[in-house]
């Protein structure tokens, strides 16, 4: 990015040389563009910049761009954009200074084949003062959990007038326009966040947010956030976590991912193993194996998710398992499950055998379920024989 920003400066610089040679060598001047306009539709920040030809530049057999350059409040430089477009959408703090610039460009024949920068046409739009600083909200913080709803919170202003009432407002490109948070979170009947389920919420563009309200006293000053919301997935802990002994000391993890729309693929996960001093490890995999641990001392494992940096530029980690240490989990692991079940099974069934026993001997002939069961357990006896023997056939 950095190189990307001293070539444009140098070109810039070299374009300011041609301009001046080329008024010296044809006497004509490039015009800005005409009628440039900051247009704000409403979507709290995403403006429409737009402009028209220079009229003396229609006649001339010339390629005409136009350079655009914005300030970029969000990283504090000037981003520059190269378009043949006479308009240009892009995303602002409605907070701050909105500044925008634009050249016109022309190159091709009538400048000799090289390329010439007409002065800037410049526009610099003030945010409205509305309300007392303090008023504005301090911050917001926004969870998307389990990527399948979000929750933002704020913070009330330094100086929060009386019997605030805010209100907040959000849009992303497939909206038509701004709605009001579909659903808030309260705490001692003043508004403090809003929960908006996933068929609110679009990721991989800009998703912005307006907090604003009104007080008995005076209007609150309007916060404004724009968010990626891919950056803000917190997964639900994982449940399901198994451990294993093994020969030398070692112990074999092994867990399910967590429940929610997290594709499996884009999870990692920590494994903190916890004896005499604690160890975290990373991994893509959903199993671990421990290095050689001191079977004389208590070992406890947890582990936890996040979304990994192919998916998401960051995520929020998950909260952690609940401890798996070998003493408790053994019990109820796998193979000692799968033995209480068998037990069970031949215990039923010798149950069963008894009381059919006692049903045969002690009341043969006596009882109709008796004689039910022994039909169960005769008649494909009697089917059998009844068929001749091949043997004899
Ligand atoms: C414009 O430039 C092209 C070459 O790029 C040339 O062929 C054409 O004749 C020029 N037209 C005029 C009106 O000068
Ligand atoms: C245009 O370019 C040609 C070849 O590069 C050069 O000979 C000529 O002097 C240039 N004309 C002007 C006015 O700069
Ligand atoms: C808050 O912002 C929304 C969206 O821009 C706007 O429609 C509404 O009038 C504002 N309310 C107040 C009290 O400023
Ligand atoms: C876990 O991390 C520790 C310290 O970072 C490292 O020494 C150890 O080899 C790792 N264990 C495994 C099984 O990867």
């Amino acid at each position: 990015m950095k190189s990307e920003i001293v070539i444009q400066l140098s070109t810039l610089l070299v374009l300011q040389l041609n301009w001046n040679q080329f008024i010296a060598a044809y006497g004509i001047t490039v015009l800005p563009p005409a009628d440039l306009l900051v247009i704000d539709p409403g979507f709290l920040g995403q403006l429409l910049i737009r402009w028209t030809l220079p009229s003396s530049l229609e006649m001339v057999n010339c390629s005409v761009r136009f350079q655009l350059q914005y300030f970029n409040t969000y990283e504090d430089r000037w981003t520059t954009i190269r378009t043949t477009d006479l308009s240009y959408n892009a995303q602002f703090d409605l907070e701050k200074d909105v500044r925008v610039r634009v050249h016109t460009l022309l190159g091709g024949p009538c400048v000799n084949g090289s390329e010439v920068q007409s002065p800037g046409a410049e526009v610099v739009l003030k945010p409205p003062d509305k309300g007392s600083t303090g008023s504005k909200i301090k911050s917001l913080s926004c969870v998307f959990y389990w990527r399948e709803f979000m929750e933002c919170t704020w913070e009330k202003g330094e100086d929060e007038p009386e019997h605030p009432h805010y209100h907040l407002f959000y849009w992303h490109r497939e909206m038509e326009m701004t709605m009001e948070c579909p659903r808030y979170i309260e705490s001692n009947g003043v508004r403090t966040g809003c929960s908006f389920p996933g068929d609110s919420l679009l990721e991989f563009t800009e998703f912005n947010i307006c907090v604003n309200g009104s007080s008995a006293d005076e209007p609150l000053r309007p916060a404004y956030f724009t968010l990626q919301i891919q950056n803000l997935v917190k997964p639900a802990a994982i449940e399901t976590v198994s451990l294993e002994a093994q020969p030398n000391g070692l112990f074999h993890l092994e867990w399910l991912p967590s429940e929610g729309r997290i594709f499996d693929v884009c999870l990692e996960y920590e494994v903190e193993s916890r004896q005499t001093d604690m160890l975290r490890n990373i991994t893509r995999e959903t199993t671990f194996t421990s290095l050689s641990m001191d079977p004389s001392r208590t070992i406890c494992f947890r582990v936890r998710s996040r979304v990994h940096q192919f998916c998401a530029d960051i995520s929020f980690w998950s909260e952690w398992s609940h401890p798996s240490c070998p003493s408790e989990t053994m019990e109820i692991y796998m193979p000692i499950a799968t033995e209480t079940i068998m037990l069970g099974v031949l215990v039923s069934f010798m149950i069963m055998l008894l009381v059919l026993s006692l049903c045969l001997w002690s009341f043969r002939g006596r009882l109709k379920i008796c004689e039910r069961i022994k039909g169960m357990f005769y008649v494909p006896y009697k089917t059998k024989r009844s068929f001749p023997h091949p043997s004899l056939g």
